[in-house]
């Protein structure tokens, strides 16, 4: 399998498609396939796409889910946006341009997790509609995504992190709901109105997954 070529948007807003530089590399197919693994863990695995507003409450809410996840046995990992790029996203900023990588690399590192048998819950703001899409193209139907719906005044007045104000003096420039865009998912698998309480929040997605057949043990 190759890899796909990266689509680049210029400053003018032109389209180019930067061709893959990995030519002549062959995909090796491994013996420990997703299915033997998931035999090992007893359970499936699956993505978990949180995405919502910065302050909705997406890290608490993959956070706290991991943990009940942890302690019933399940393998899990979550993926935050302000860890990430801390590292491997860390060279990325907040143009249009940069948050379609981050998104891309995101979507690609939990494919992979996806394959290794984990639950994988990744928790960023991922703002464009065709983003997502690209991702839930990538894994295919262990896409799942959660809307992380809280409006934005609920969110401006949390400021956890006093990006809003700063965003709103002009300080941070390109701040999704103030000075950049973020689309609302159509059709996600899951809605979570994130100003009910996070043990609410948390049990409506853990419903879920029983419905979806996550927790069923695998022999
Ligand atoms: S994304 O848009 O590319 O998906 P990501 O989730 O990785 O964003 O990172 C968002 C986090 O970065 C926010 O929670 C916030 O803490 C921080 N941040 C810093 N600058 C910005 C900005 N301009 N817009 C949004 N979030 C920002």
């Amino acid at each position: 399998m190759g890899w796909l070529a990266t689509v680049k948007i210029l400053s003018g807003g032109d389209i180019v498609t930067i061709p893959s530089k990995s030519s002549n590399t062959v995909w090796h197919h491994a013996t420990v396939t997703r299915q033997r693994r998931a035999e090992l863990n007893h359970h499936q695995s699956i993505l978990l796409w949180f995405t919502g507003l910065s302050g909705a409450g997406k890290s608490t809410l993959a956070h706290a889910l991991e943990e009940r996840l942890y302690q019933m046995g399940y393998h899990t990992f979550v993926l935050d946006g302000d860890n990430v790029r801390h590292g491997l996203c860390g060279d990325l900023g907040f143009s249009n341009e940069a948050r379609i990588e981050n998104i891309r690399r995101i979507g690609e590192i939990a494919k992979l997790f996806v394959e290794a048998g984990v639950i994988v819950l990744t928790a960023f703001i991922s703002p464009f509609r065709a983003d997502r899409q690209k991702a839930r193209n990538l894994v295919g139907e262990d896409f799942v995504e959660i809307y992380c719906n809280c409006p934005l005044s609920v969110c401006e007045d949390r400021d956890v992190k006093g990006l809003y104000r700063r965003a709103k003096a002009g300080e941070i420039k390109e701040f999704t709901g103030i000075s950049s865009p973020y689309e609302e998912p159509e059709h996600p698998e899951l809605v979570i109105d994130t100003t009910k309480s996070l043990d609410e929040c948390v049990d409506q997605i853990l419903t879920y997954l029983v419905q979806r057949g996550v927790y069923e043990r695998k022999s």
